[in-house]
């Protein structure tokens, strides 16, 4: 059987700067991944060529068994991939309700139709149930009328997500949910992953530099170094290999 998500020598450089120098791994199973290395060791970069916003200069990226180098993320997305920035993005003055709404909308709908898309009956009735349900898991439900303006940072982080999740995507991929984020909220969102995994499945796959965060998240842990894999295994052993530790977690 093919795996679910499978990287072979995925190389990318930007000028003279080498971000990937052939990172390989593969996921074969459901599950939630954390991927973790020093600041540059390339995560955001593959991330970006998973998800069809940069194209490698070399290697292969197989979703389920197919090639999908140089995708368009629209294409990506019809075939269950989703994923949140390093820096939040959400439409700050509509409410929040609008926002995942729109996460659902048909691909190709442009920025001027936004609006009224999301104002009319385009959209099954479930997809607002769903969007309430994804809100309550986020302790977001009694803000669903807000604009996302009036949330916190972290709040919006939340709501980011909960955009990302509403999909029900099958290939999930969060670049450091939890950074600027306090303790309070994180564990909101532990949960909310957990949850929602729990409920839909597929991989998950989420950079992540609060280890205590990941690592009592994540079921298996890829770490990277330099533009490529360095270990990977369940978060206890990758917390005690020594390589890890040298080029990491100190
Ligand atoms: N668009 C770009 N142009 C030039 N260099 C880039 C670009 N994107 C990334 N890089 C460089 O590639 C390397 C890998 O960057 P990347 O953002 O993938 O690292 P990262 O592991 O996500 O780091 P962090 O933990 O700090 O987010 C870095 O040296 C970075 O400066
Ligand atoms: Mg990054």
């Amino acid at each position: 059987m093919s795996a679910l998500l499978e990287l072979r020598g995925i190389r990318k450089s930007f000028g003279g700067i080498r971000a990937l120098a052939g990172a390989s791994f593969a996921i074969e199973r459901p599950g939630i991944y954390g991927l973790i290395g020093p600041n540059g060791a390339g995560k955001t970069t593959l991330f970006d060529c998973v998800a069809g916003r940069q194209v490698p200069d070399d290697g292969e990226i197989l979703i389920a068994g197919r090639g999908v180098e140089g995708w368009r993320p629209e294409r990506l997305a019809a075939l269950g991939l989703a994923r949140s920035f390093q820096e939040c993005r959400v439409f700050p003055e509509w409410t929040l309700r609008d926002n995942l709404l729109f996460a659902l909308r048909p691909r190709g709908v442009g920025a001027a139709l936004l609006r009224s898309f999301t104002r009319r009956a385009a959209l099954p009735a479930a997809a607002g149930d769903e969007a309430m349900r994804l809100l309550k898991l986020a302790s977001l439900e009694r803000y669903a009328d807000a604009p996302a303006s009036l949330l916190s940072f972290g709040q919006r982080r939340l709501l980011e997500i909960t955009a990302a999740l509403i999909g029900r995507p099958q290939l999930l991929l969060l670049d450091e949910p939890a950074s600027g984020i306090n303790p309070g909220l994180i564990a909101v969102l532990a949960d909310l992953l957990r949850q929602v995994h729990r409920d839909q499945g597929g991989v998950f796959l989420i950079v992540e530099h609060n280890m205590e965060f990941i690592m009592g998240l994540a079921d298996h842990i890829v770490v990277m170094h330099e533009g490529a894999v360095l270990a990977q295994g369940p978060p206890d052993v990758v917390r005690a290999d020594p390589v890890v530790i040298d080029a990491y977690l100190g």
